[in-house]
């Protein structure tokens, strides 16, 4: 059956709203109104229709690629949709990482692909290891799906690792919405060959999620057909997105502000309170937004439903990543709303022990 929904997507849109959400995975929202526009700068001149170009510029400077290899798309969502769609035809054979993020595995389905998957391990701090993808892999594979960062966990890739990968003969896609949480950020895989595709967009490290500003980097080719594809779905973005987004890059290092030093700090505090914790298993928070510890208690529902019911607070429990033991937390929030966070949570485990 393919899929026609994403539950974890609507789980993450409905559920009930708690105080301390350890839910998140974007750094807090920028205030576009801290920059210097006027409405007028949202000028509707049907400028948008054929491929905005001041955007895909704005992205292929700051990436370091030519104009011709970028695709603007809808979030770094509609971006894995829109590879996904060029790259794969039904019966096609998808090698997707475990665990991953539920929607590249619900658009590999939806266009018919038979998905199969490799392992990153916990034990092995979910590094990415080439030798499980090719002992995963077969003839028919066509292409290889991997997050980097890794949602969950936020372990990073190396080169190392991806190019061994993309010279096993299939395309790699590699969604890098959390790549730019790295400091300094590590060049997108696009430039280690031509078989690398990669999405990222303006969401997770930036705070700008509501623009829906993403981003497809691929060989010029490639992404003319990304291009041709999307003329079957929303043909345009919204023109004032499109003319924000531009906005946002020009003014890029106040978009960032200190989200680095706030993560950073976050990060710290987290990997205090798991090495205060007797009852979690999880590898130090080097980089990104969000942790993947596994509880000794077992399933994380419980203590979810604990979190929020006593608590006031929640986590993404493991189920929605296929590793039920495990839960994921989020560090982009004020550090006294963390700090607060993870006393509740600590509470919660307490309370389960
Ligand atoms: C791996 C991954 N890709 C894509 C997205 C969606 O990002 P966007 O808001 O850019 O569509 C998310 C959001 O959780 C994600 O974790």
């Amino acid at each position: 059956m393919r899929a026609m929904q994403s539950d974890y997507m609507h789980w993450a849109k409905f559920k009930r709203p708690v105080r301390y959400q350890l839910t998140g995975s974007e750094v807090p929202h920028f205030r576009m109104d801290s920059l210097p526009w006027t409405v007028a700068d949202l000028d509707l001149d049907g400028a948008s229709h054929p491929r905005y170009r001041p955007l895909r510029e704005a992205i292929a400077g700051r990436y370091g690629v030519s104009v011709d290899q970028v695709v603007s798309a809808d979030g770094t969502s509609m971006a894995n949709f829109l590879a996904m769609a060029a790259l794969i035809s039904p019966g096609d054979e998808v090698l997707v990482e475990h665990p991953t993020y539920e929607l590249l595995l619900g658009a590999a389905s939806f266009l018919g692909a038979e998905i199969k998957r490799f392992e990153r391990k916990p034990e092995d701090a979910f590094r990415l290891d080439p030798a499980r993808v090719r002992d995963a892999m077969s003839d028919r594979t066509r292409l290889i799906v991997i997050t980097n960062l890794h949602n969950p966990s936020s372990a990073l890739a190396g080169d190392e690792e991806l190019r061994a990968i993309g010279a096993m003969g299939a395309r790699v896609l590699v969604d890098e919405v959390y790549l730019d949480s790295v400091v300094p950020a590590p060049r997108s895989a696009v430039h280690l060959g031509p078989e690398f595709v990669t999405t990222n967009s303006l969401t997770k490290a930036y705070g700008l999620s509501g623009l829906r500003c993403g981003w497809i980097l691929a060989e010029p080719e490639l992404a003319e057909r990304m291009w041709r594809v999307n003329d079957l779905f929303g043909v345009n973005q919204a023109h004032p997105a499109e003319r924000l987004a531009c906005l946002a890059f020009e003014n890029i290092d106040e978009v960032l502000g200190d989200n680095p030093q706030l993560l950073a700090r976050n990060r710290e505090r987290w990997n205090d309170f798991v090495a205060s914790r007797d009852d979690l298993d999880s590898m130090p928070a080097e980089h990104g937004i969000t942790a993947f510890p596994r509880w000794r208690g077992g399933n994380t529902e419980q203590l979810d439903s604990v979190l929020r019911e006593r608590y006031d607070a929640s986590v993404v429990a493991g189920r929605w990543f296929e590793m039920p033991e495990h839960f994921r937390v989020g560090f982009g929030i004020p550090t006294a709303d963390l700090d607060e966070g993870l006393n509740r949570l600590g509470s919660a485990l307490d309370d389960l022990k």
